[in-house]
């Protein structure tokens, strides 16, 4: 079988690192990919550009391509190569809608009364003020669309509302994406990821991961791409686990279902488990990322009938099987990211026991050089937490580049909560 993963982070290497020992696959590619991906051949080509990946796909002879990144399927790219006979693993551009749009998310949300934060939607800078009348501080301003990740504001006070919602309607901080915004209730609790993948109708969950979204220490700092995960997250009991299947994860395959958008793919549910229960704070339409590397890092099979069922239908429990491990994703970016960065940096590494993603790296001679904000995931797995952090630091201090920066406490939340769960 002949596979075409798109997109070229570590989350996409993750995905091919899992399946390139599987003997059915003949021939792995991937649009663009990185220089570190030394299982798949690259092929050039911006992923945003439907015709094109139709056309490399289908003079690549492809038999099977796995869509990951938000923007491309938000684009109709699963739509237009499943329209010229390439089946894909991922949702249409009307199931992407789940993410693309959190407008249409938290009305999913209420329409089949699936928890989540309290809000309010708004179509103008006025009527978010309105609607801030009878909503307490803090409270959480979103940009309906995709940005990056970088269109939800935290509000403290009013006079800080005011301003997320005047850049994002007046001052257009996130363009079209922008034209809409939610404002939500502030909820407060242990956050955690939940990757389920589903048919459309079965679903099956992989184990729960726990991202660390800021910049430094202490979740400080600028908000980025993700710094590092854990799997499993400590707070995600059993109990929980089963709440979540029964009061989200059901309902809202089911509500695509009804509403003409069956979701067919990975569908990622950004939890907070708050008093009142576990609700959720977003939905994305694809794995996370850095949560897929972690995750990934305890699979003992190979991902392929997972994804063939999911586009054919007839996904089962035992299509993926874990290891009863825990996992440590720390991700190693250049000095100054999120904000302005130098590139170009030669990456030195030494044996080590974990397992390298890569991301933002390019060659250079016979030499891998970073060419992004994060350059690299280092994940390892261990019998407990603790040694998973132990075993991915250890591998993570192995690896150099001039600037790099890495999050010292990646884990250090779940091993506290560890003693408390
Ligand atoms: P998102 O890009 O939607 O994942 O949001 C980014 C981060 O903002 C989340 O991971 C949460 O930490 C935080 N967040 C989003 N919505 C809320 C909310 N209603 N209450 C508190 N924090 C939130
Ligand atoms: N880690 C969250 C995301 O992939 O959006």
């Amino acid at each position: 079988m002949r596979i075409l993963v798109i997109g070229s982070g570590a989350r996409e290497h993750a995905i091919i690192k899992a399946l390139h020992t599987d003997p059915r696959v003949t021939a792995l590619y991937a649009l663009p990919g990185n220089a570190g991906m030394a299982e798949a051949i690259c092929l050039p080509g911006d992923p945003m550009d439907n015709a094109l990946v139709v056309q490399q796909a289908l003079e690549e002879r492809i038999d099977f391509c796995i869509v990951t990144p938000d923007d491309p399927l938000a684009n109709g790219l699963v739509d237009a190569l499943e329209a010229a006979g390439v089946a894909c693993f991922g949702p249409t551009q009307a199931a992407a809608q789940i993410e693309a749009s959190k407008v249409f998310a938290k009305e999913l949300m209420r329409k089949y009364g699936i928890p989540t934060a309290g809000f309010a939607v708004a179509h103008s800078f006025d009527e978010g003020m309105k609607a801030l009348q009878s909503m307490p501080c803090p409270v959480v301003v979103k940009a309906d669309g995709l940005a990056k990740g970088k269109g939800v504001l935290m509000a403290g006070t009013r006079a800080e509302a005011e301003a997320a919602l005047r850049s994002i309607f007046c001052d257009r901080a996130f363009g079209q994406a922008g034209s809409r915004a939610v404002i939500e209730e502030y909820l407060q609790g242990p956050e955690v990821s939940v990757l389920v993948l589903t048919d459309g109708e079965a679903l099956l969950p992989l184990p729960s991961s726990m991202d660390h979204k800021r910049a430094l220490d202490g979740d400080l700092g600028l908000n980025t791409g993700g710094m590092g995960a854990i799997a499993p997250s400590p707070f995600y009991t059993q109990a929980v686990a089963a709440r979540c299947m029964r009061e989200i994860y059901l309902p809202t395959v089911r509500a695509m279902q009804a509403e003409g958008r069956p979701f067919r793919g990975c569908l990622f549910f950004g939890l907070m488990l708050t008093g009142d229960g576990p609700k959720v704070l977003e939905y994305n339409a694809r794995f996370g990322d850095p949560e897929t590397q972690a995750v990934m890092t305890l699979l003992n099979n190979s991902p392929l009938d997972a994804f063939l069922h999911c586009r054919n239908g007839g996904l089962m429990a035992d299509d993926l099987r874990f290891a009863a491990g825990r996992a440590c994703c720390v991700v190693l970016a250049s000095g100054g990211y999120p904000e302005a960065f130098d590139t170009g940096f030669a990456i030195r590494q030494q044996p080590h026991g974990g397992t390298v993603y890569y991301a933002g790296v390019r060659r250079q001679g016979d030499e891998l050089v970073t060419a992004g904000g994060r350059v690299l995931s280092v994940c390892a797995a261990g019998d407990t937490l603790r040694q998973a952090v132990d075993a991915a630091y250890r591998a993570a201090d192995s690896i150099h580049f001039e600037g790099a920066h890495m999050r010292r406490d990646i884990g250090q939340r779940a091993l506290r909560g560890e003693e408390t769960a």
